[in-house]
């Protein structure tokens, strides 16, 4: 990384591996790492040369105009977008290309920037398929309902049941997801995703639409599923205040390119941020 330029390269911290914040919060080693990371749909570069890494414990954020490429970046983490250049490493190990449940087996899981719930199952079910993966029993057996998958079944519900008071949707657990606002219907796509018991989860603009009220409530979840369940955050927001509240480390993306990387003061003091980002409305 030594022949980065400046802007490519890593937010310092400490040398150690590992470390705790102001908070109290525990951040440790390198999870994931992004190595130069080039993606192209045709003649469009979505990303270009991208380098940066996501800390096991962390909240992540990734900010930058529409269209800089964020969505995308996403997309290549959860092995849905296999970049042309560059080397995707977690947990110590390079990446080949995967599928998205591959990588959904290595412990990832997402929302996604537009909402992609089944409308006409209700809150349970759709939240019960974020458990597909961890699912062993077969089709026939769930569906005949023997022996083994009866108790998967059961241990299934169990964590599903966890997560549904956790998040505080008890009250709706049996209403279509069509009925729901948008703001519940949110929260019900994170919980899906919480459902398979990710390391790192990845939320595309989770409060995206939302009111004030909404986005302090998801807020609050997304801090509380970090600290009760140690999960790694990596996270795309558009308002600043709630990036600077919940995040330990931002990257900035602009035009497919990394502008800066640091913690919420730096990247908010950093002039190419400023310029390209910061100066600008939003929304
Ligand atoms: N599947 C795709 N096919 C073609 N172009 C795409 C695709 N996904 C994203 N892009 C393009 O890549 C660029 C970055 O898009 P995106 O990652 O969605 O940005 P952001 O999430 O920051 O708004 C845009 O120019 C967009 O049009
Ligand atoms: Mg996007």
């Amino acid at each position: 990384m030594q022949t980065q330029s400046q802007s490519q390269s890593q937010a310092p911290l400490p040398a150690q591996d590992g470390h705790v914040t102001a908070d109290g919060r525990q951040i440790g080693g390198v999870m994931m790492e992004m190595k130069n990371i080039t993606l192209r749909f045709g003649g469009v570069v979505a990303i270009k040369d991208i380098s940066f890494d996501i800390r096991q414990g962390e909240i992540r954020a990734i900010i930058g105009p529409n269209g800089a490429g964020k969505s995308s970046m996403l997309n290549v983490i959860s092995g849905f977008y296999h970049p042309q250049e560059g080397e995707v490493w977690f947990k110590g190990y390079r990446r080949g290309p995967m599928k998205p449940y591959e990588v959904a087996r290595l412990g990832i899981a997402r929302t996604f920037q537009n909402i992609a719930l089944f409308d006409g199952m209700s809150v349970l079910d759709n939240i019960m398929t974020g458990r597909l993966n961890r699912m062993k029993s077969g089709f026939l057996a769930q569906a005949l309902w023997w022996g083994p998958a009866e108790r998967e079944e059961n241990l299934n519900r169990e964590a599903v049941e966890k997560i549904i008071d956790f998040l505080e949707i008890q009250n709706i657990r049996k209403t279509p997801v069509g009925r729901l606002p948008y703001g519940l219907k949110k929260r019900v796509e994170l919980a899906r995703a919480l459902a398979a018991e990710p390391q790192l989860l990845l939320l595309d603009e989770p409060m995206a639409g939302m009111n004030v009220e909404e986005k302090e409530d998801m807020s609050r979840f997304i801090l509380d599923v970090n600290d009760e369940f140690g999960t790694t955050i990596a996270l795309i927001e558009h308002d600043m205040g709630v990036v600077m509240d919940l995040s330990d480390r931002v990257v900035v993306m602009d035009y497919g390119r990394k502008i800066g990387d640091g913690t919420p003061d730096e990247v908010r003091s950093n002039q190419d941020v400023i310029d390209a980002y910061l100066g600008v409305a939003h929304d």
